[in-house]
């Protein structure tokens, strides 16, 4: 699909996104820009050199994409200077690869941080209610009347989240989970959640204030402390070789045998055959996953578990913010084309 052919800036995007205003704001700047039709959901490194052409001045990517060498090399010889990922998350990015082609990769942070924590607080709800077995269950025609032990689940109410990786998403979860539940929380990262802690302890005094048992927190010495004492535990660090099986059989056995265990930040980060083993091993141990270690699969025996609650890597899946992410992503290679600053950044 070709939009301002006479466009003097040549841009693709690998995909359709959502939304117009992307495309309103490459088009009125005098560019013309490809979108890619292709039905099939993940393009090959072949497919994308294809794309990018001999005359190519930036793309717009999606993090199903293996941008190394070949492709950012194929896309210097074509002229171009600047590629975006429609992601936060660029690990599927080699943006030392970039740096050595003069490529400018931008990436799409800010708009998805309140969409992202509301999925994985809706993954920690349906894991600690048991949403999708009682839907399951109710759909069946198996519902003949109301029992004390039916669906019995986890109360969230003073239990203590765990966050590892206190940055923009994982604040942003803890908050809905101590301000909308009460919770406790016990947080893991190499920094200091300054902005996260002020907030637990006005929050504490308010419900002292009123009369209420108030929520505490802990900034965690080790990451063993807040697998060891959280209730419900959710990862939010970036993927890299220190985050790759974050979450191993020796983690796994140190958390409690009730605990739920969030995931949406990326797949690799848990180690996901030990999880099925574990969630076998410990059937009232329950798991919130959003993303897989080689989406799109999962491993077997995970999709038969009754104690995991597995979406298609939608936490970003709001129309919101999916149409801020897609206009980040052009606003990163126009940026770029035009000579102003690439909004999100990594490599500069
Ligand atoms: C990201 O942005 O990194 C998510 O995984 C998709 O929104």
């Amino acid at each position: 699909e070709v939009w301002n052919p006479s466009g003097k800036h040549r841009v693709v995007s690998t995909k359709s996104m959502p939304g117009t205003r992307w495309i309103r704001l490459l088009t009125d700047n005098d560019c013309r820009l490809e979108i890619c039709t292709e039905p099939k959901t993940i393009l090959s490194v072949d497919d994308i050199l294809a794309l990018i052409g001999d005359r190519c001045d930036g793309v717009i990517g999606q993090l199903t994409e293996d941008w190394g060498e070949v492709l950012f090399s194929a896309l210097k010889r074509a002229g171009g200077t600047a590629f975006s990922n429609m992601a936060v998350g660029y690990n599927n990015v080699d943006v030392e690869a970039a740096n050595r082609n003069g490529i400018a990769v931008g990436n799409t942070p800010g708009v998805l941080t309140e969409t992202t924590a509301e999925l994985a607080a809706s993954l920690t709800l349906a894991a600690a209610r048991r949403i999708v077995e009682a839907d399951k269950f109710m759909r069946a025609g198996l519902y003949d009347g109301w029992l004390p032990h039916l669906f019995v689940g986890n109360l969230l109410k003073g239990q203590t989240v765990g966050v590892i990786g206190a940055g923009r998403i994982g604040s942003a979860y803890a908050r809905m989970m101590i301000e909308g539940f009460k919770m406790n929380l016990i947080y893991y990262d190499l920094y200091q959640a300054t902005r996260l802690e002020k907030f637990v302890t006005a929050y504490g005094q308010f419900l002292k204030a009123n009369g209420e048992q108030p929520v505490t927190w802990k900034r965690a010495a080790t990451m063993e402390d807040v697998l060891r004492e959280a209730d419900v535990i959710s990862l939010h660090p970036v993927l890299d070789k220190t985050t790759y099986h974050l979450i191993n059989p020796e983690r796994l056995a140190i958390m409690k045998k009730e605990a739920i265990l969030v995931n949406a930040s990326r797949g690799p980060v848990i180690d996901e055959v030990a999880l099925v083993e574990h969630l076998k091993a410990n059937p009232m141990f329950r798991v919130g996953l959003d993303v897989f270690e080689d989406e799109p699969y999962m491993k077997p025996g995970l999709a038969d578990m009754k104690n995991a609650v597995v979406v298609p890597h939608i936490a970003s899946a709001s129309k919101w913010t999916r149409e801020g992410m897609a206009t980040l992503t052009a606003l990163n290679v126009l940026g770029k084309i035009k000579g102003y600053p690439v909004w999100g950044n990594p490599n500069q």
